[in-house]
């Protein structure tokens, strides 16, 4: 088979992990164009993974025929304007989480991609970690029952990524739209993706960014800047499911916490599993409980991994046709609880579907 030639858009921090992904997919890959506003920072990355076109216009690495595949890794409110777009020029899409920034938005995507026919995958790198497929092979063959609850967490006590991640405009949002995302996309992963028919919600805008805290780093994007801070910097939330069943979730930029807290829960009626902060299964037999752990290269998250498996099966659904494990209607399903979720905050009320 030919390699797919991909053209990556947006060269900031991300986007060294998509990049660094395709070079290890080089059998199948080819890292062709690099595109980004800031000219030197396209050149920068084109020149360390042998790309040989570079733009500073999305719309004319689009208009490269020899483009086959693009990855998004830009600004959140750029997501869906550059998806559709390059739907509608012929190209594979690999969108950086989240979709988008609204319903709307998602929806449109979700009709492109009916409308041209390709494969649109969006970037839940948690669902290609390795302990998620091992912790959804157990509850795929039924040893965890039915899940009926799960319970995510992902609280940073210090860690705004400043710039675009903090102006609502470009952003969408705070830690609700850039880490929820990932924990309740993985929890309805595994909960069997139950349709939503409530959100109770709260966002907090109590601390600001804390750009005056010394002595600890946190993960920033390439043109960090705290002076603006319209995000939230905390959120809690309680999502019901047609099922019955329940999720409960809290995240944060900041918070006067005692530590960093990623924790992914799920309970069934025959067992429960944590999949952060290290895998472990609790299981039932002969009248015993059991804590099971299983046995894996990494006891948590593995990101380079997770990301090397995800950009390997973009190629391949690209390649073969085949439905991506995040299709493009997960992502639209996901952006309803995350807008649901600052909707309620702002009503002060439950979002019912
Ligand atoms: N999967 C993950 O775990 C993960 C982690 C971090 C970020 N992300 C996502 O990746 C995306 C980028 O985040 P980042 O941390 O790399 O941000 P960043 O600020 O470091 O980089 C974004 C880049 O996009 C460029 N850009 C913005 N609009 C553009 C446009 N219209 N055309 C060309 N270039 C444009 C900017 O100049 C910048 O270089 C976001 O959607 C974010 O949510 C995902």
């Amino acid at each position: 088979m030919t390699k797919v030639k991909i053209g990556l858009i947006g060269a900031g921090s991300i986007s060294e992990s998509h990049l660094d992904a395709y070079s290890k997919n080089d059998q199948t890959a080819e890292i062709y164009a690099i595109c980004d506003l800031n000219g030197e920072r396209a050149q920068a990355k084109a020149d360390k993974y042998g790309a040989t076109r570079v733009y500073t216009d999305y719309h004319e690495l689009l208009a490269d025929s020899e483009v086959e595949a693009v990855s998004i890794c830009t600004w959140n409110n750029t997501h869906a304007e550059i998806a559709i777009a390059a739907l509608r020029a012929g190209k594979h899409v690999l969108v950086e989480k989240p979709l988008c920034r609204t319903v709307e938005e998602a929806l449109q995507v979700e009709q492109a991609v009916k409308e041209s026919g390709k494969i649109l995958q969006v970037g839940f790198v948690r669902r290609y970690d390795r302990n998620a497929e091992v912790v959804r092979q157990f509850i795929d063959s039924g040893e965890l029952g039915e899940i009926y609850y799960a319970k995510a967490s992902c609280l940073r006590r210090l860690g705004n990524p400043g710039g675009w991640f903090s102006d609502i405009e470009r952003s969408g949002g705070g830690p609700v739209i850039d880490l929820g995302v990932h924990v309740i996309d993985i929890c309805w992963y595994m909960m069997g993706r139950p349709k939503v028919v409530s959100v109770s919600a709260n966002t907090y805008n109590k601390l600001g960014n804390r750009a005056n805290v010394k002595n600890l780093s946190f993960y920033k994007a390439a043109d960090y800047d705290a002076s603006k801070n319209t995000v939230e910097d905390l959120a809690n939330a309680l999502i019901r499911f047609e099922n019955g069943a329940s999720l409960m979730v809290d995240v944060s930029f900041t918070l006067h916490a005692k530590q960093d807290e990623l924790s992914v829960k799920l309970y069934g009626d025959k067992g429960g599993v944590e999949l952060e902060p290290n895998i472990q299964l609790v299981l039932e037999k002969h009248d015993t409980i059991l804590n099971v752990t299983p046995q894996t290269d990494s006891t948590s998250f593995n990101f380079p991994s997770a990301f090397q498996n995800e950009i390997r099966m973009f190629l391949h659904s690209v390649q073969s046709g085949d439905t991506p494990r995040s299709p493009v209607q997960d992502g639209v399903e996901v952006m309803k609880m995350l807008c649901g979720i600052y909707e309620s905050a702002a009503k002060g009320q439950e979002i019912r579907y």
